[in-house]
């Protein structure tokens, strides 16, 4: 299934050497326009009853657990709304190999958790393969889609923790939290 992303200034370059770490499952093309194309197994699905205990069990590296929720998040999650949660599994031909989930809520107080990633993992096995990027990207396609000019994320620094991700995506730190987490934003 072909899957095509906004043209993000970083991902405007065709990307030959990247699909060979999926093991040949996929490879970048690049359109008359320009923009990158991701040909692989990788696919996008609403969470649903087939896939939500796969979703809960992803296993993940030794040390990132403690990432996986910042504070900020999971004091929020007592007062978000369920109906602006977009949960999303990224399928490997058939197997879950990542979740993400974003929050999308203009009436929200905090501007970063208006459009942001709430949450996203991806199997240890399946990490350093392209499936993280894909997931944010396919979630700040949505994004613009409903209209948000920004995609936000709050993580916290450390070694084992996701900062090096968001910051290869394109994500720019954009200020703390109370809790000393950082918050990014992707420009969409
Ligand atoms: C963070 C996480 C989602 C990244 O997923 P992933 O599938 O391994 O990331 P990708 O393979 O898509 O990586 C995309 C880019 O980020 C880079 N990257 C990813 N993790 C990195 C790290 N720890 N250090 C340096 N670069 C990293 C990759 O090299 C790749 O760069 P490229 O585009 O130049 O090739 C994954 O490590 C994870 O599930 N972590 C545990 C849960 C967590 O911390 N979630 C965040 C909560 S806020």
């Amino acid at each position: 299934m072909g899957y095509r992303w906004a043209p993000y200034p970083l991902l405007t370059r065709t990307r030959p050497a990247y699909a060979h770490a999926r093991s040949g499952a996929g490879f970048f093309l690049e359109t008359c326009a320009g923009y990158p194309v991701f040909m692989g197994d990788l696919r996008l699905e609403e969470l649903s009853a087939k896939t939500i205990v796969a979703a809960n069990s992803l296993e993940l590296r030794p040390g990132q657990e403690q990432f996986v929720t910042p504070t900020s998040y999971a004091i929020a999650d007592a007062f978000v709304n369920p109906v602006t949660s977009w949960p999303r599994v990224v399928l490997d031909g058939d197997r879950v190999v990542g979740f993400i989930r974003g929050n999308f809520d203009p009436d929200a107080q905090q501007h970063e958790f208006r459009s942001c990633i709430w949450r996203i993992n991806v199997a240890a096995d399946s990490q350093g393969s392209g499936v993280g990027k894909f997931a944010a990207h396919a979630l700040a396609d949505e994004a613009r889609s409903r209209g948000f000019d920004k995609l936000y994320v709050i993580w916290e620094p450390g070694d084992d923790g996701p900062e090096q991700f968001f910051l290869h995506i394109g994500f720019v730190v954009t200020g703390q939290t109370q809790y000393g987490e950082s918050i990014g934003a992707l420009e969409l």
